[in-house]
C-alpha cells in the first residue's frame, strides 16, 4: 500500500496550490472562511465536469457541510444564478453555512431518510448536481444515490467521493470487494449500462440504469455518473 497525507502546513498548501490549473482550485486555495475538507486532486476533476454549468441557473446540493468551507468556492464558482444548498446531519453546519452570507442554504437531516433529501430537493425546486461528501458510510452512499440520481435533471451529475472509504473496514461498511460498497455500486453500474446487450441482473437492476446514465467516469476516490436520456443503441451498418 502506497502512503497518502493529511496536511494543513501553509507552506507545503502554497506549493499545492501552484500545482492546480483551475479556476475552481484558485478560488479553493484563495478564498477564506470556513473549513474545508478536499483533497487536493480532486479540485482540477471538479472544473473538468463543472465548468460548463458556471454562470447558469445551476440546482447545486452537497452532501456534508462540515465548516462550511466549500460553499466559499461554490458561489463565487458557479455564479449567483445558482441554488446552493449543503445538508448535515450535525445540527450546527446549517449555521455556519448560512453565515457565509453568501445566499447558500444548510438544512440539518441525513442523508440516509430519503424523505428528508426529497424534501431538500423539492424545496430546490429540482436539482442538477450532487456532490456527497457526507458520511463516507457505505449503506448511507447508497441511500443517497438511490434516492437523489432519480431526482437529477437530464443533463445532471451525481458526484460521490472519499471512495477510498470504501476499502477501509470498520465505521465504512468497506472491504476490497466488500459487496455493498459504493466502489461495488460503481462496477454494478458499469455492468448496467451494458443491459441493453445482455441480462444484466445486479442490485441496482430496477432502476433500468442502462436508459438515463450515457456516461460514468471513474478518478481516485472519486465517481462522476452523468444523467441524461439514453436511446436504445444502433450499430450502423453502411
Ligand atoms: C468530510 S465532511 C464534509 C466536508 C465538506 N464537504 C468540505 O468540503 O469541507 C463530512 C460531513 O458529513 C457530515 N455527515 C456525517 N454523517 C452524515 C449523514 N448521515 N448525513 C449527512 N451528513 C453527514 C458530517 O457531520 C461532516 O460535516
Amino acid at each position: 500500500m502506497d502512503g497518502f497525507r493529511k496536511t494543513s502546513d501553509p507552506v507545503e498548501i502554497a506549493q499545492l496550490a501552484t500545482k492546480s490549473k483551475s479556476p475552481l482550485a484558485e478560488l479553493y486555495f484563495t478564498k477564506a472562511g470556513g473549513i474545508s475538507l478536499k483533497w487536493h486532486h480532486y479540485l482540477d476533476i471538479y472544473h473538468r465536469y463543472f465548468t460548463s454549468y458556471r454562470n447558469k441557473p445551476l440546482r447545486f446540493l452537497e452532501i456534508g457541510i462540515f465548516d462550511g468551507g466549500s460553499f466559499n468556492v461554490w458561489r463565487p464558482y458557479f455564479g449567483e444564478q445558482a441554488t446552493i444548498y449543503g445538508i448535515d446531519i450535525e445540527p450546527t453546519s446549517a449555521a455556519k453555512v448560512e453565515a457565509l452570507g453568501l445566499n447558500c442554504h444548510g438544512r440539518i437531516g441525513s442523508q440516509a431518510d430519503p424523505d428528508f433529501l426529497r424534501a431538500v430537493v423539492a424545496e430546490m425546486g429540482g436539482v442538477d448536481i450532487v456532490i456527497d461528501d457526507g458520511s463516507h458510510v457505505a449503506e448511507h452512499q447508497l441511500t443517497s444515490f438511490r434516492t437523489l440520481f432519480p431526482l437529477l435533471s437530464d443533463g445532471g451529475l451525481y458526484v460521490c467521493e472519499d471512495l477510498h472509504t470504501s476499502y477501509w473496514e470498520g465505521d465504512w461498511q468497506g472491504g476490497y470487494k466488500r459487496p455493498g460498497t459504493f466502489i461495488e455500486v460503481t462496477k454494478d453500474i458499469i455492468d448496467s449500462l451494458h443491459a441493453w446487450y445482455a441480462p444484466i441482473k445486479n442490485d441496482l437492476s430496477d432502476m433500468q440504469l442502462h436508459r438515463s446514465v450515457p456516461a460514468i467516469h471513474i478518478h481516485d476516490s472519486m465517481v462522476v455518473v452523468e444523467k441524461a436520456a439514453v436511446e436504445p443503441p444502433v450499430m450502423i451498418i453502411r
